[in-house]
């Protein structure tokens, strides 16, 4: 017989049936035993009878959760089965038997962690995991139908971009080298050839810090466009992330309901008009709302985007911060010289979901800056050419993906939104 997947099973609903997948729950009395079986799609409960197998039955029974089989049956509805839908099985092959499986109970975090290979099969990761799927799938989409190129940029990279300080060094032959922290000043050099350029790769930062939002490997998803201006980059910038989240909420509303997420509280956000305010309108409200004071020439922290999304319920640009805190290639404001030409959007849990900007076209002043902080202007030599020969504007935006689904998912942590996470206390497996 064929084999399907239990959700077509379930969908076929009655007849004889052969699905495959490994035992998620297990108990057998002295006449039956019971095994709901698990597959990518679905669960379903299956009756043995003991007569039924005679000399299977002492392998059968003791059979432990996580073995592998291949079944065969008649499928009906079943009020009574966790999924309403039950095999009474005619026919069982054991195609992986297995030990005691070490994940029985909840474990701590940690525990979790060291069995990450085996907590991948976990419910809730399964769940996570075709979210992640699902949004990675639909970005894909989203700029192939906005006319956009996708271009893929080294990982090794000879200089940093977005501060020294979170750099990873590399060996490389003689030399040092950088995990990439972004894909940006590659971008930048493909806009000249192909206008409208996405990728999407993993991005390394040395975060020393061990916070529930940060990463030290996570996967950036960026865009860079040639000609387009603040304005503009910023409403697309709003234009992706609503379309992704409502294509993923949609296609994996049953993934959602087992995180306990209203799928249709996502298609509600997706639909609303989200705000674009100026940083200093930001510290407005912290000092109104909040009694909060911000010095002007500060980053937001952590704790002060919490407090200043609590009065939103959609995402938030916040445009225009202090030009000196910002990385070097952040232009500054022509109308107002304290100010840059950039942006964050903020997640309405309070975390930073994108960050972007115009990018500067002044090699002086950026070599100023990259001298203040240390480096070696000489370095970005292929940078600064950009510059050179036939500049012109352009902007761009990278998309910390695991801090969306982290905001989608309803998680505390955004270790969960990622395979095997990578921070400064966790590294295998
Ligand atoms: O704001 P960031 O640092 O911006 C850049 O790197 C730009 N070069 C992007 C560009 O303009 N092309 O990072 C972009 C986003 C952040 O808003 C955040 O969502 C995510 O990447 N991010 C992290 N996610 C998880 N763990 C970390 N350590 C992250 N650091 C940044
Ligand atoms: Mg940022």
């Amino acid at each position: 017989m064929k084999f399907i997947s239990i959700s077509d099973a379930m969908k076929k609903g009655s007849g004889k049936v052969a699905v495959r997948g490994w035992i998620y729950r297990e108990r057998g009395s002295n006449e039956f035993k019971f095994i709901v079986l698990r597959d990518s799609s679905e669960v379903i409960q299956c009756v043995l009878k003991k007569e039924k197998f005679k000399e299977q039955w002492k392998e059968i029974d003791s059979l432990k959760v996580e073995s592998s089989l291949e079944i065969e049956g008649m499928i009906k509805k079943d009020k009574r089965a966790p999924t309403d839908y039950e095999i009474s099985v005619s026919k069982l092959k054991i195609i992986g038997s297995s030990g005691e499986f070490p994940i029985q109970k909840s474990l701590n975090e940690e525990l979790l962690g060291d069995r990450r290979h085996l907590w991948l099969r976990s419910r809730k990761m399964s769940a996570i995991l075709k979210i992640r799927s699902s949004y990675v799938q639909a970005r894909e989409e989203f700029f192939k139908k906005e006319g956009f190129y996708r271009f893929d940029a080294p990982i090794l990279q000879p200089t940093q971009s977005e501060g020294g300080s979170t750099v990873f060094e590399v060996k490389y032959y003689n030399q040092k080298m950088y995990l990439a922290q972004t894909w940006q000043l590659y971008g930048e050099a493909a806009i000249f050839s192909l206008e409208k350029v996405y990728n999407f790769s993993p991005t390394f930062r040395a975060e020393k810090s061990k916070t529930s939002r940060h990463l030290s490997e996570f996967w950036m998803a960026e865009t860079e466009v040639a000609w387009w201006k603040l304005d503009e980059i910023t409403e697309f910038a709003k234009k992706e992330i609503k379309y992704c989240i409502e294509k993923t909420a949609k296609e994996r509303a049953e993934e959602f309901r087992h995180l306990g997420i209203d799928y249709k509280k996502i298609l509600e956000t997706a639909r609303k008009k989200w705000p674009t305010i100026k940083y200093r309108r930001a510290l407005e409200i912290l000092k109104t709302k909040d009694k909060m004071n911000v010095a002007f020439g500060k980053d937001l922290r952590t704790i002060e985007e919490e407090k200043l999304m609590k009065h939103f319920d959609t995402p938030v640009v916040v445009t225009h911060y202090p030009k000196e805190v910002m990385a070097f290639y952040k232009p500054e404001d022509p109308k107002k010289s304290d100010e840059a030409l950039c942006f964050d959007m903020l997640a309405p849990n309070g975390t930073e979901i994108v960050g972007g900007s115009e990018r500067s076209l002044d090699v002086k002043e950026m070599s100023d800056r990259l001298k203040k902080e240390g480096e070696n202007p000489n370095d970005y030599q292929f940078y600064f050419d950009l510059r050179k020969y036939g500049s012109v504007p352009h902007s761009g935006y990278g998309v910390g993906v695991e801090r969306v689904l982290q905001w989608i998912c309803g998680l505390d942590n955004i270790k969960d939104t990622i395979p095997f996470p990578r921070t400064m206390l966790r590294w295998n497996p």
